[in-house]
């Protein structure tokens, strides 16, 4: 089983939703989060934000957190198909994290592993 962390712009959420449904992904957990990547967030032209006049180098911008445990053979399609229809072409896209998870349980019914996904 691997974990895949999907963050990316929150307008992007609904599509990521579609393609989890169409692949029968079993459960994911959202979050709503700030982050920055390697721009440090920063959107406008300046290099330098001003927030209540206090300098600052870096910026997070509002990111939802998408988090799947999946069997390890469903990984490459569902990010494949997530950058194809979540890539804009531009900085702050998104970015996905994959880890290995050891194990799970369906509490419900005791089942171990991918059967309890
Ligand atoms: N190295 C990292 N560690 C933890 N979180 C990260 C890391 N890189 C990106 N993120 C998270 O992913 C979000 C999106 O990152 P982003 O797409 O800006 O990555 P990037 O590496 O800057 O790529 P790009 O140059 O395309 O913008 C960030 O807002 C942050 O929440
Ligand atoms: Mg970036």
């Amino acid at each position: 089983m691997k974990e895949v962390i999907m963050i990316v712009r929150p307008e992007k959420l609904e599509v990521i939703k579609s393609i989890l449904d169409e692949l029968n992904c079993g459960g994911m957990t959202l979050s709503t989060v700030m982050g920055c990547g390697t721009q440090k967030g920063v959107v406008e032209e300046a290099g330098v934000n001003q927030i209540k006049g206090y300098k600052t180098t870096i910026n997070l911008l509002p990111k939802v957190q998408i988090s799947i445990v999946v069997p390890d053979d469903k990984v490459e399609k569902i990010i494949s198909d997530v950058r194809m229809k979540v890539a804009d072409g531009r900085v702050g896209d998104g970015k996905i994290f994959i880890r290995n998870m050891e194990d799970a349980m369906r509490i419900r019914t005791g089942e171990r592993g991918n059967k309890a996904l």
